[in-house]
């Protein structure tokens, strides 16, 4: 039979990373570490919608942003309703909080989660499409302290990686007695400066945000800038030294960084981010602060939040680059190698009865001889196989090789369960 042409390959959107084995057990690993630092602190589990009415982040994310202005992946669905692909988790939290009232129970409420989102940003190193957090958001209670756990839970993720090579940066963004005038001061500072027609624009519609601005000669312009942290309010001064001294307390290393500024607009008052020197210029590992307004802005109780979002995609980067890799690639603990169709058909059992005893376990499939079988083996990663031939099977025995060790003994099929998972310790 004349064979078809083969339709031409596809690949995954541009900007957008594929998490296959084994890199995959990496990914996992510090996503599930990074959650359980929050878990340990009391932070239940949230799994919201991946995408959303786009008025959630137009009002909540905030429209001079770029995040809202520039990267939002939005659409009309087919019943003519504008929605987006979610860029970031606090919005969709906080509205959440607010439909389901949860916001009545005890406060704080304290959420978790996990999952990708999505910003039409220009692919590079370390800055994707669609990329993958953990994050937290604590509501309800503005109590310096809260702010502190927040901050000590992430830092407690990554350090629980093995991760040593970041810092944590952190300022206050003031709250709303204090942020208006601040803002006009640094608008006059602004105009009188050189400064080209789009910064112009950035200063007008959020001055804070050219406090943020790379160029070296526009830097150089900004050194004299009034900075925030002069101009605070004494109930946001206090809340900052408060938070400050919480982590001192806590032996979490922080620097104070007056010029950070946030892609995002809801923050006040605590602002911070982790910055890995190991990864060029996506440094940021994870962000997050202090929101005053944003479940006002929302429709809601004006009630504080506090937050985190950790890049799991930058995370495990920065664990590439420390060379840290505290996670198995293995696939599985045991591998079995049938010969013949009978012993497939008992391994199959076998391995049912080692799986409901908690043991990781593959098998080779479609009737390999010994020698691919034994290769699929080491490629698994497995400690142990389980070589079964025709011989055995009449003995009602099963070999239990080591595989670093090459060690082969003979045991009763019946006592397999026991003698792996001793083996296995
Ligand atoms: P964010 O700083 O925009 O904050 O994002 C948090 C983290 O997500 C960043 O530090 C970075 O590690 C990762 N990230 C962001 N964009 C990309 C990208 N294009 N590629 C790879 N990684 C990326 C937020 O999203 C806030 N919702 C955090 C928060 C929670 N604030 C209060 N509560």
């Amino acid at each position: 039979m004349p064979s078809e042409p083969r339709p031409p390959a596809l690949s995954a959107p541009k900007g957008v990373p594929d998490y296959a084995p084994p890199a995959s057990a990496g990914f996992e690993h510090v996503r599930d570490t990074l959650q359980r630092a929050a878990a340990r602190a009391g932070y239940g589990l949230v799994e919201l919608p991946v995408f959303e009415d786009t008025a959630l982040f137009a009002r909540g994310v905030g429209e001079s942003t770029d995040v809202v202005s520039k990267e939002m992946y939005t659409f009309t669905d087919r019943g003519e309703r504008s929605v987006t692909l979610r860029p970031e988790g606090t919005a969709g939290v906080v509205r959440a909080v607010i439909e389901h009232g949860l916001d009545r129970a005890g406060l704080p409420v304290k959420l978790r989660y996990a999952g990708p989102f999505f910003r039409y940003e220009r692919p590079q190193a370390g800055r994707y499409r669609q990329l993958q957090q953990v994050g937290v958001e604590a509501i309800g209670v503005d109590d310096p302290a809260l702010d502190a756990e927040v901050i000590a839970v992430a830092d407690e993720g990554f350090r629980a990686l093995g991760l040593t090579g970041y810092r944590l940066e952190i300022t206050s963004l003031g709250d709303a007695e204090c942020r208006p005038a601040y803002a006009e001061r640094l608008r006059e500072f602004l105009a009188g400066l050189p400064l080209d027609e789009p910064t112009r624009a950035r200063a007008r519609l959020n001055p804070l945000r050219v406090l943020d601005d790379k160029r070296p000669e526009v830097r150089a312009l900004l050194a004299d800038a009034p900075l925030l942290k002069d101009h605070l309010s004494a109930a946001s001064a206090e809340h900052h030294a408060a938070v400050l001294a919480h982590l001192d307390a806590l032996g979490v290393a922080y620097v104070e960084n007056p010029r950070m500024v946030r892609g995002l607009d809801y923050y006040t008052k605590t602002t911070f981010e982790f910055v890995h020197d190991g990864l060029g210029a996506q440094s940021g590992i994870g962000g997050g602060g202090h929101y005053d307004g944003l479940m006002a802005t929302l429709g809601g109780q004006p009630l504080p939040g506090v937050g985190f979002g950790l890049g799991v995609d930058r995370t495990l980067l920065a664990c590439g680059a420390e060379g840290v890799a505290p996670w198995s690639q293995a696939r599985c603990e045991v591998f079995g190698v049938p010969l013949g169709q009978a012993a497939t058909a008992e391994l199959v059992t076998v391995a049912a009865r080692l799986r409901r005893a908690d043991v990781r376990v593959d098998l080779a499939y479609g009737g390999r001889g010994l020698k691919g079988a034994m290769k699929a083996a080491d490629r698994s990663g497995a400690r142990l196989a389980l070589v079964l031939g025709e011989r055995d099977l009449a003995a009602g025995t099963v070999g239990v090789k080591d595989l670093a060790s090459g060690e082969q003994v003979s045991v009763a099929l019946a006592d397999v369960v026991d003698v792996v998972r001793d083996r296995l310790g």
